[in-house]
């Protein structure tokens, strides 16, 4: 096993209300308290960030808050946008950068992955960066080429030092909410390449200090194969996320990796 602590997500996309992602932290505090060795966040919609942080924080809870998404201007005319300063207001110690739904349905490119990282960072956040390719740029055999541009283009201009600070999230865009899966040698072939491309944008230290998982389809029953890949370290869970007895199990699968 190598020194690098398991790191598990938990994206709830939009999902829940009110009631239910306060539902869903308590259940997920009570049952996560003896898991340890592990990092977990939870990703909850914008409006119930404070809420979710005030059920962590009141039961002394290790689970990181995170956000979805946020804009890389410090403030301004920019409707419907939410800055770092603001997130970090509500508590939020994490932010998600270039996952797929933003790249394919909300039209982010590169660049503006690039923009928000950087912005996170540089604002004391932590990233989890997600890259990973289409269906039709797999079957195309080009799987290897957009991981990489993602990950060059998601990375400009990051300082080595903020890297600690840094996670990357392989999510085959085909595999995510869809039921399939990538086969844990797929992963862990993906996660070697990323991790070299990190030795070769920054040096090897960096490159194996870095947390790469794995996200797509990821459930109770397959979530041990493929963290206990050598290069998966944990994962990032949308759709088994928004139930305690499908997450639960994730994380307990990260804590047991060899
Ligand atoms: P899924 O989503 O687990 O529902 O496939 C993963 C993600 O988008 O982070």
């Amino acid at each position: 096993m190598s020194d690098r602590k398991p790191y598990v997500g938990g994206n709830w996309k939009m999902n829940t209300n009110r009631t239910t992602s306060a539902d869903l932290s308590r259940g997920l505090v009570d049952s996560l308290r003896t898991v340890s060795n592990v990092d977990i966040a939870v990703f909850p919609p914008f409006p119930y960030l404070l809420s979710v942080r005030s059920i962590l924080r009141d039961r002394g809870s290790a689970i990181k808050l995170g956000a979805q998404d946020v804009y890389f201007k410090p403030d301004g005319a920019f409707t419907g946008e939410v800055s770092i300063e603001m997130l970090k207001d509500c508590g939020v110690q994490v932010v998600l950068c270039g996952h797929s739904e933003r790249r394919h349905v909300l039209g982010e490119s590169d660049e503006m992955v690039n923009q928000k990282a950087r912005a996170a960072l540089e604002g004391g956040l932590e990233v989890i960066l997600c890259v990973g390719e289409t269906l039709g740029q797999r079957e195309s055999g080009h799987t290897d080429p957009v991981n990489q541009r993602q990950l060059r283009a998601g990375l400009a201009e990051v300082p080595g030092d903020f890297m600690s600070r840094v996670t990357v999230a392989y999510e085959p865009v085909w595999a995510i909410g869809t039921g399939k899966t990538a086969t844990p040698q797929d992963a862990q072939d993906v996660h070697a390449k990323i991790r070299k491309l990190l030795g070769n944008l920054y040096n090897r230290d960096i490159a194996d200090r870095t947390r790469i998982i794995y996200g797509g389809s990821l459930k109770a029953s397959n979530a041990a194969e493929l963290v206990d890949q050598p290069d998966v370290d944990g994962g990032l869970v949308g759709g088994a996320s928004l139930k305690i007895a499908d997450f639960v199990p994730i994380v307990q699968a990260a804590q047991a990796k060899r």
